[in-house]
């Protein structure tokens, strides 16, 4: 169809909410299918996307092999990966790279005129694709801006938040939104909603995410009907910078794929007593374990030496972390960076298949905001931007061949809704509360507590549980599904369940109004 428009409303064949890796290319590869309306609640620059730092994993190397990537993949994500998920993810890697490379990305290479491969932790091989050193996803993303923004079948809302989703919960029919700045609501009908919104580990005071990161459409979709899945799962980045002002700004794993050491407050070097791949062991392992090393001397950083590297490489090479850690006064070449852990990856999500469908009719998810199970407990370094693209493509595929079974139209004719301003509730509070009782390690005691906390910010604010916003929905779901599993396993850590335990070798998914279901996937 052509696009529809009216002054509050706008009718296109694909709806894209969200304007990271993955809402960006899921609205290329839909160009190819039909008219795209792209909506964000930032400006399109603005996305965890475009604050990737690392790289992107692919088995393209000559020593390396899909099944190498899934091995590693598996072993990382403690027993909970979905292997098909994790098979599609890494044997469409290849693709993956030649997409972006067909759309103008150019990866960095080494003296030999060869893609220079970085390494990450959990990787048994050096098979890390990474773009402007250490700004890969400022790179890949200014690539998709310029292709989206030439492309005559896509438009773009730029600084417009979907709210809700419009739906009659058996089938979704496009989102309500408002604009940032004049509050004026719209309406966006399409017959094929992509969610696309990222993860949501800038709730927590502490986090290495942009503002963005607010885990919104996981509670539209929960609202609307979709089941969530695996929220206990917020993936701490061991290395994020620690200095006295609060600021944070992620310290790349690639620095340590490149040999820098991990030292603790008393100076020693101590990962080779957690792991046989010391620094780079699976991320929960490292975090952890500077959780241990913090917690025993009393310190709240670690810290990350790279004196031993030389010091044109590591300005060459990360050239960006070395500039904003220069600019809060420290050399990385001549002093070592305290750093400590920070929320950092949305493992949870919309539970979705293997062609990213999620529960509810007419509602794709695809990048951190879904669930494919691809993760586990514990997500592999470097598989995030491989899933966007990876769950965009076959989002794509699967909504194209989406055929109404009604009118469209007619179904989905509404009137515009006032917004309900409980979806808006403003809680300073609540990242201290996600820091403090749902951090790297959680307890019973303290998850109620937690639990309480929120209801009390709910109450001082007159609204009932029921009415919760959408971020303090998220953190509900955070909450609840972390006290349900009574164990320790990858990222979710119970200082009282210490050990994993083998019933626990299922997933918890919440779906509204339905008890919790616990499966094995
Ligand atoms: P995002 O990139 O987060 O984009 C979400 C978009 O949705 C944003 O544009 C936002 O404005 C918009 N949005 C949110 N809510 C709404 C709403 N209600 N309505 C409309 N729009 C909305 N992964 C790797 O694989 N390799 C790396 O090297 C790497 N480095 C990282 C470094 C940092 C500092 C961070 C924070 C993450 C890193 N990750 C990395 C993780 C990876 O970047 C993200 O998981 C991935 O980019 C998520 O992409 P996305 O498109 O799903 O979401
Ligand atoms: C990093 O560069 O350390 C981040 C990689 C990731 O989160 O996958």
């Amino acid at each position: 169809m052509a696009f529809v428009k009216n002054s509050t409303s706008i009718e296109s064949d694909f709806l894209i909410l969200g304007s990271g890796l993955a809402g960006l290319f899921a609205a290329l590869c839909a160009s190819r299918h039909g008219t795209v309306t792209v909506l964000s609640k930032s400006g399109l620059p603005e996305s965890s996307s475009s604050w990737a730092q690392g790289g992107i994993a692919a088995a393209i190397a000559a020593d390396d092999s899909p099944a190498l990537h899934l091995e590693d993949t598996l072993r990382a994500g403690r027993g909970l990966c979905n292997r098909q998920a994790v098979e599609i993810l890494t044997q469409e890697a290849p693709l993956a790279i030649q997409s972006l490379q067909s759309l103008g990305v150019v990866f960095d290479q080494n003296a030999a005129g060869e893609i220079d491969f970085g390494r990450e932790g959990g990787h048994s091989r050096r098979r890390v694709l990474h773009s402007g050193g250490s700004a890969t996803g400022e790179s890949f993303i200014s690539v998709l801006i310029r292709r989206v923004r030439e492309n005559p079948q896509i438009q773009v809302l730029e600084n417009t938040g979907a709210v809700d989703l419009m739906s009659d919960s058996t089938r979704c029919f496009g989102t309500i939104a408002t604009h940032a700045e004049t509050k004026k609501n719209l309406l966006l009908r399409s017959p094929r909603t992509i969610l696309a919104t990222g993860g949501a580990a800038g709730l927590f005071e502490r986090t290495t995410n942009p503002p963005t990161s607010t885990g919104e459409g996981i509670a539209l979709a929960y609202r609307a009907g979709a089941e969530v899945m695996d929220m206990e799962f917020m993936q701490f980045h061991p290395t994020a910078l620690h200095i006295k002002n609060g600021k944070t700004f992620l310290i790349s794993e690639a620095i340590r794929g490149e040999g820098a050491y991990l030292l603790n407050a008393k100076g020693c070097r101590f990962m080779p007593d957690y792991h046989e791949l010391a620094e780079l062991a699976p991320r929960d392992i490292v975090a952890s374990a500077i959780y241990k090393e913090m917690t025993t001397a009393g310190s709240d950083c670690v810290y990350l030496s790279l004196l031993h590297l030389d010091a044109n490489f590591i300005r060459r090479r990360f050239t960006n972390i070395y500039e904003s850690c220069l600019a809060q006064g420290i050399d990385i070449t001549s002093q070592p960076i305290p750093v400590a852990p920070a929320a950092h990856y949305m493992i949870g999500g919309v539970r979705t298949d293997l062609q990213a469908k999620t529960s509810l009719e007419g509602l794709w998810a695809c990048g951190e905001v879904a669930c494919t199970g691809a993760h586990g407990a514990n997500r592999l370094a470097s598989n995030s931007l491989l899933e966007c693209l990876v769950f965009a493509r076959r989002a794509v595929e699967s909504a194209s061949e989406y055929l109404l079974k009604q009118d469209f139209t007619a179904s989905s004719d509404q009137p515009l809704n006032i917004l309900n301003e409980s979806h808006l509730i403003h809680t300073p509070d609540l990242g201290k509360l996600l820091n403090e009782y749902v951090g790297i390690v959680r307890s019973h005691s303290g998850l109620i507590e937690a639990r309480q906390r929120l209801l009390a910010i709910m109450k001082a604010n007159h609204k009932s549980s029921s009415e919760m916003g959408n971020h303090q929905l998220v953190a509900s779901m955070m909450i609840e599904a972390a006290l349900l599993r009574q164990e320790s396993r990858g990222v979710h850590l119970r200082s009282d369940f210490p050990a994993e335990n083998p019933d626990w070798q299922k997933h918890i998914a919440f779906q509204k109004g339905k008890e919790p279901r616990f499966l094995c996937i």
